[in-house]
């Protein structure tokens, strides 16, 4: 079976296998009654995997969301801003084509995979072949799980940078491997610790989870980072996913680099990318994986199981989006950066220590000492959202290596984010 074929092999218990002549001698279970219950064993991998740990905080926002109170929302990066005019059109356009309906190929359509290779070269110097070292996702989040669930299995180990994006460690989880994370508030350190590992570990870890610009902690990276990421993979036989969700949203001139652009880089690993952030279009779920043809293969394999691509109107809005809305893309840059300085300046005003991120769609603010000794970091957020009506992320939501800082998403408008600052200092006062 291709990827492209879009045919599921016939399973081996499908009815079909059953001859006729047995379904008539199987026996009806006429004496067992109707509301005879039995308890639902789920799979370990999802006995394995931890409580949600935003639960306590999403519901209490829908509680008060349902009361009708004024919620200021930094708690998740879902933009709020929508994508252009054009790309909508071009969707409702599409969409009234007859011919876009049916299954779509599983890698995504070929005019979208050469305009994100055009979008690589002109934008980072890297050449990709679009028929094998590229791939269309239903969202990256999506890609992501599913290469995981490509490379690792049982006694596997990848490793997870520290505070982790949930999906960096529960998907390694859900494929049953194992994770061991790095602390990645000091790239050197970090780096020294990714060939440490390596060296004393074994069976030595099969893959590393790169994620610069990176959620939430921000931390960003040059392209000599990279470059030694390359030279440590090569050493150790270490698969690399470089998971460049912010790739669009960057301030102060500064432009983040692409693992791919590294040299060798597309013989160690992957990089995926997403139209959720920069371009507005979370919810249309498109995002792309390209560099290694042997993992691309490997996910295409796996997706062309599990799923019959995405609808083919999405995908050709997509390619417009990528083509004439790049102008767009650096205005929301903007939008970002202002919003950012408005947060940073009204908390260090109130008493904060808040660093300036220069990438992604967050703050990384490190609760004030006074209230890091009195409570947990959960009860901190809960605070906040329960008296000041604003909800932010725990930090320890991203592991321990997140105790003690608040995740705040640049996602609400100048004034409310003042406004927000407000009800903070009220709240805390
Ligand atoms: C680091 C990171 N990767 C991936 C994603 C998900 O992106 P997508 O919408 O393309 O699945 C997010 C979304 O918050 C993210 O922060």
């Amino acid at each position: 079976m291709t990827s492209d074929t879009n045919e599921t092999p016939k399973s081996p218990s499908s009815s079909d296998d059953v001859d006729s002549s047995t379904r008539q001698h199987m026996p009806v279970a006429d004496d067992i009654p109707s509301d005879n219950e039995f308890e639902i064993e789920v799979a370990q991998r999802v006995k394995r995997l931890p409580p949600y740990m935003f639960g306590r905080i999403n519901n209490l926002l829908y509680q008060k969301r349902r009361a009708g109170e004024d919620v200021i929302d930094m708690g998740m990066g879902n933009p709020s801003d929508p994508p252009e005019q054009l790309v909508i059109d071009k969707l409702a356009e599409a969409a009234a084509d007859p011919r876009v309906h049916g299954y779509s190929k599983s890698n995504g359509i070929q005019n979208l995979r050469r305009e994100v290779a055009s979008k690589y070269l002109k934008k980072y110097g890297v050449r990709l072949d679009p028929e094998e070292e590229l791939m269309v996702c239903l969202g990256s989040k999506e890609g992501f799980s599913h290469m995981c669930l490509a490379l690792m299995g049982p006694g596997d180990t990848a490793i997870v940078p520290a505070p982790y994006f949930p999906v960096h460690t529960y998907a390694v989880a859900l494929a049953s491997a194992n994770v061991i994370s790095l602390e990645v508030a000091d790239s050197d350190k970090f780096l020294s610790n990714i060939a440490y590992t390596c060296e004393q570990m074994y069976p030595r870890p099969k893959l590393l989870i790169l994620n610069y610009p990176h959620n939430p902690s921000t931390v960003t990276v040059e392209q000599k980072f990279y470059d030694d990421v390359v030279k440590i993979a090569k050493r150790y036989e270490l698969m690399v996913i470089s998971d460049f969700a912010y790739a669009d949203i960057a301030f102060d001139g500064y432009q983040p680099p692409s693992f791919l652009a590294s040299e060798g880089a597309s013989d160690v690993g992957v990089e995926f990318t997403t139209m959720s952030k920069g371009y507005n279009m979370a919810g249309w779920r498109i995002g792309f994986c390209a560099g290694n043809r042997h993992m691309i293969q490997a996910l295409a394999t796996i997706k062309g199981y599990y799923d019959y691509g995405m609808f083919q109107a999405v995908q050709v809005a997509a390619i417009m989006a990528l083509r004439e809305t790049e102008k767009a893309v650096e205005k929301q840059s903007s939008i970002y950066q202002q919003r950012r300085d408005v947060l940073v300046d009204g908390l260090n005003r109130i008493g904060w220590d808040v660093q300036s991120p220069r990438a992604g769609m967050f703050l990384w603010a490190q609760i004030p000492e006074k209230w890091r000794q009195q409570m947990s970091t959960m009860d901190f957020a809960m605070k906040l959202l329960e008296h000041g009506n604003v909800a932010v992320s725990p930090g320890s939501g991203f592991g321990a290596a997140g105790d003690g800082y608040l995740r705040m998403a640049l996602v609400e408008n100048e004034e409310r984010l003042r406004q927000g600052v407000r009800q903070i200092k009220t709240c805390l006062s």
